[in-house]
């Protein structure tokens, strides 16, 4: 079914709680749904839109925002299908896969575009088979994941292929074989002793997330708001050099190998710059995790958000020589 609903309020569907309208909202139910849909009878642009959970809506958006909300849980997931449902029901049923990446917001489609990941898994790790409907062939595809050019919370869906395909369902490998992951974020230290299963692994996940991360049913965000950048091994010891000075000649500086390069936390950057509980306007450095910036009054306007962004950036780049990038896509 194709429902429309045109000067479409958007703040209940994106989850930093931004009052912004679109011209019209569509919503499909069936894959049957995208050929009968004609395009170009809808306002432009059009955006597929997910839950909203990754997005800053910087102003009203003048075109489509697009949402598949198709249904289906299982192995093979619709592309609306709530992502954490997805964990949730393979933790239920014993499989392997997803567990460390539990409690993530947003939806199954998404899942595959953006390449979420938590505590050392990423979807791309988990994707089997994509299923979209080409809209420059007109006609409905299997996607092999190792085409799409899988990167750290990027894919071709991103960049070359933006606007081409929508997702209409993921297949995702799943085993009854045990596969766990502990060595990322204090997974390990944090679990009970008691045989591993992917569900004691899925509620300890839950538990470390709840610990850091805003309730998204309580405070806006769009979860962390900037990658975390990647330097040279030079660049990194000048980091280390100034961390000391600044720390004590014990201190260490948070920070992953990755290949020749390293991948320094900007959550460690932004602290020490002083920015936990930093406010513009409603816009706040979350307390407990400062690479989320929340809609603290819950009226924060995109300016708000924009400036603290531009502040971080600038003191960042100003004290490190790095310039942050945002994680959260801007419309
Ligand atoms: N840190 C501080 N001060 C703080 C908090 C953190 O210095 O107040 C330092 C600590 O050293 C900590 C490090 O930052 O070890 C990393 O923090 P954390 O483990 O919370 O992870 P992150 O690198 O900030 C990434 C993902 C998260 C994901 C976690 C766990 C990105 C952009 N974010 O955050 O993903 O949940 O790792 O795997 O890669 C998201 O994408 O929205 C998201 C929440």
């Amino acid at each position: 079914m194709i429902s429309r609903h045109a000067d479409y309020d958007l703040s209940s569907r994106n989850t930093f709680r931004m009052r912004v309208r679109c011209a019209l909202l569509v919503e499909l139910t069936e894959e049957s749904d995208l050929p009968a849909l004609d395009w170009a009878s809808l306002p432009q642009p059009v955006m597929v839109m997910g839950g909203g959970s990754n997005l800053l809506f910087t102003r009203d958006f003048p075109g489509t925002i697009l949402h598949v909300s198709i249904g289906g849980l299982g192995e093979t997931c619709g592309a609306g299908v709530v992502f954490d449902d997805f964990c949730a029901w393979a933790a239920a049923e014993g499989l392997w896969g997803p567990e460390n990446l539990s409690l993530i917001p947003g939806e199954v489609g998404a899942s595959a575009v953006q390449n979420i990941g938590a505590y050392g898994v990423e979807a791309k790790d988990i994707i089997a088979e994509i299923r979209a409907w080409d809209r420059q062939e007109g006609c409905f595809v299997q996607i092999n994941p190792a085409h799409c050019a899988y990167g750290y919370r990027t894919s071709k869906f991103k960049t070359e292929w933006k606007g081409r395909y929508i997702i209409t369902a993921v297949t995702y490998r799943l085993s009854t074989e045990p596969h766990p992951k502990l060595d990322y974020g204090g997974v390990r230290k944090a679990l009970p002793d008691a045989p591993l299963t992917p569900q004691l692994i899925r509620d300890t996940i839950i538990d470390i997330r709840r610990k850091k991360l805003p309730d998204p049913e309580e405070i806006g965000s769009a979860g962390s708001f900037f990658c975390n950048p990647v330097i040279s091994k030079e660049h990194f010891e000048q980091i280390v050099k100034t961390a000391k000075e600044e720390n004590g000649p014990d201190y260490e500086v948070p920070h992953y190998v990755v290949g020749d390069l390293i991948k320094v936390p900007a959550a460690w950057m932004i602290d020490q710059c002083g920015f936990k509980g930093a406010t513009n306007g409603g816009a706040q450095v979350y307390q407990n995790q400062p690479l989320v910036i929340v809609n603290a009054t819950g009226s924060a306007t995109p300016e708000d958000i924009i400036g603290l962004e531009q502040q971080i950036i600038d003191t960042i780049a100003g004290k490190y020589g790095i310039t942050l990038h945002p994680e959260v896509e801007h419309v």
